[in-house]
């Protein structure tokens, strides 16, 4: 059983790197897609502070589509290279953006979402997705969000078996 509620951090580094450790927890000897992006998400929707979305979209048919996610109901299918998740799937790189008003062609799911992180996720080359996390407070996410992201994203490349998709 995994207690992750009332647990105060001296750094956004000390929390990230516990959530590490409950993230390889969690994938331990499971390489199913589905359940550990679906535990991932509730993991850090349940652990990350004033966050209203998280979760997953999946490449699929040259198309972002929804994948496990934790938060209101939300657009079901992005094109790549639109929105913020798109921009991630084109790009190929991390995009923090720190107010969502601002970026243009952003898409809006849910309106209480004010910054957002979107984290690409490429297998061997390849996009498989992209991890999603949207805040109610403006510029929520930094760098430091940006380095454990990736490196949470990582792991999840490693652990997952990418070749069933
Ligand atoms: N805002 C995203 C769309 C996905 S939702 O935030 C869940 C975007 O602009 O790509």
């Amino acid at each position: 059983m995994f207690e992750l509620n009332n647990v105060e951090y001296e750094s956004k580094e000390a929390f990230y790197d516990n959530i590490l450790l409950f993230a390889k927890g969690l994938m331990h000897e499971e390489r199913d897609i589905i359940a550990n992006l679906a535990n991932i998400s509730a993991l850090l929707y349940h652990t990350m502070e004033e966050i209203n979305w998280v979760g997953f979209y999946r490449y699929n048919n040259k198309e972002l589509v929804l994948g496990p996610f934790q938060g209101k109901p939300a657009c079901i299918r992005i094109q790549v290279g639109k929105g913020v998740c798109g921009t991630a799937a084109y790009t190929g790189e991390t995009q923090v953006v720190p107010n969502v008003h601002e970026f243009s062609g952003h898409i809006p799911c849910d309106g209480d979402t004010n910054s957002e992180i979107v984290v690409p996720m490429v297998h061997q080359g390849q996009l498989m997705g992209v991890l999603d996390i949207d805040s109610p407070v403006l510029a929520r996410f930094d760098e430091v969000d940006r380095m454990y992201l990736n490196e949470l994203v990582a792991l999840i490349m490693d652990q997952c078996a990418w070749e069933d998709m």
